[in-house]
């Protein structure tokens, strides 16, 4: 079931952009749903398992005076997207009267860290089906129903540039997607669809157990390697996003944008 934030308004204004952003619910996914709700789109949020970080995403959109609807989504699981497809195309012609939506952004995701020559079959495939298969499975789901022009941004990290311990195989899968963007940006430019990648650096969320943000040597050691002298936010990897899929910016494809703040150039 969805959660609506101003479904009684019924004047969906066709210029409106939407934007669907997975794993919004905290994070840089939440960030990147107000940021973009400051700018003017309404918003599909996702949640996996916080539902109730969802709605109140949900509401504070509405109190922009945007309009949002949450949906649950485990990108882990590609057996479920047709049902979140229709989902989608249903809060779709409920909430705007529209058969597509803008701006996909592949977002949600978990860190699982292991030393390399220790990694575990397990720890692969659940990072392979999070980041690589589900994202894979579910653009292919969704491009239907993604407006043209339209633009899709899919979230790196900039471990699939530089070398940081235990994260052999998420920088791998997160690689492939990098690659993967390349291909979709060259089949999907015909229809006016932009895809681009946003690898961000070290960033203070729940990622990896919160990490970051609870150790302060860590954040210290990470802004004496960055140029710009600090860690990274949520909202910094937000404005960035915001920046690339802003209605001016329609001739930048199959590019990897890193928001690192330059570590490790
Ligand atoms: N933070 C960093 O330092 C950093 C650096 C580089 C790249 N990234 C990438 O940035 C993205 C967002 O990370 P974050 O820092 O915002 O992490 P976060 O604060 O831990 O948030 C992760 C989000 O992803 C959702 N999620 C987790 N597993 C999911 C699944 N199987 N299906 C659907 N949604 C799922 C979570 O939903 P629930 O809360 O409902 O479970 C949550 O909304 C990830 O792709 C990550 O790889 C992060």
């Amino acid at each position: 079931m969805s959660i609506n934030a101003n479904a009684a308004t019924t004047a969906a204004a066709t210029s409106t952009r939407i934007a669907l952003i997975t794993g919004a619910n905290r994070g840089i996914g939440r960030a990147t749903a107000m940021r973009l709700a400051r700018d003017g789109f309404d918003v599909i949020v996702t949640y996996r398992s916080h539902r109730e970080e969802a709605e109140e995403v949900v509401r504070e959109i509405g109190q922009l005076g945007r309009r949002a609807v949450a949906l649950p989504l485990d990108v882990s699981r590609v057996a479920g997207f047709g049902a979140f497809v229709d989902g989608v195309h249903d809060v779709l012609r409920e909430t705007w009267h529209r058969e597509a939506f803008d701006v996909l952004i592949n977002n949600g995701g978990v860190q699982v860290a292991q030393p390399t020559l220790q990694a575990t079959p397990e720890a692969f495939d659940q990072l392979v089906d999070v980041h690589f298969k589900g994202v894979f499975f579910l653009t292919q789901q969704l491009v239907p129903l993604i407006a043209n022009p339209g633009a899709i941004v899919n979230i790196s990290s900039g471990t699939a540039r530089f070398y940081v311990p235990e994260r052999a195989i998420y920088s791998a899968v997160k690689g492939a997607v990098e690659v993967l963007s390349r291909y979709l940006a060259t089949e999907l430019g015909p229809r006016g669809i932009t895809v681009n990648v946003i690898a961000p650096g070290a960033v203070a969320t729940d990622f990896s157990g919160g990490m970051l943000r609870s150790s302060e040597q860590l954040q210290k050691h990470i802004a004496s390697l960055t140029p710009l002298g600090r860690f990274g936010v949520a909202d910094d990897v937000a404005g960035a996003i915001a920046a690339l899929v802003s209605e001016g910016n329609r001739f930048v494809t199959g590019q990897r944008i890193e928001v690192s703040g330059g570590v490790h150039l």
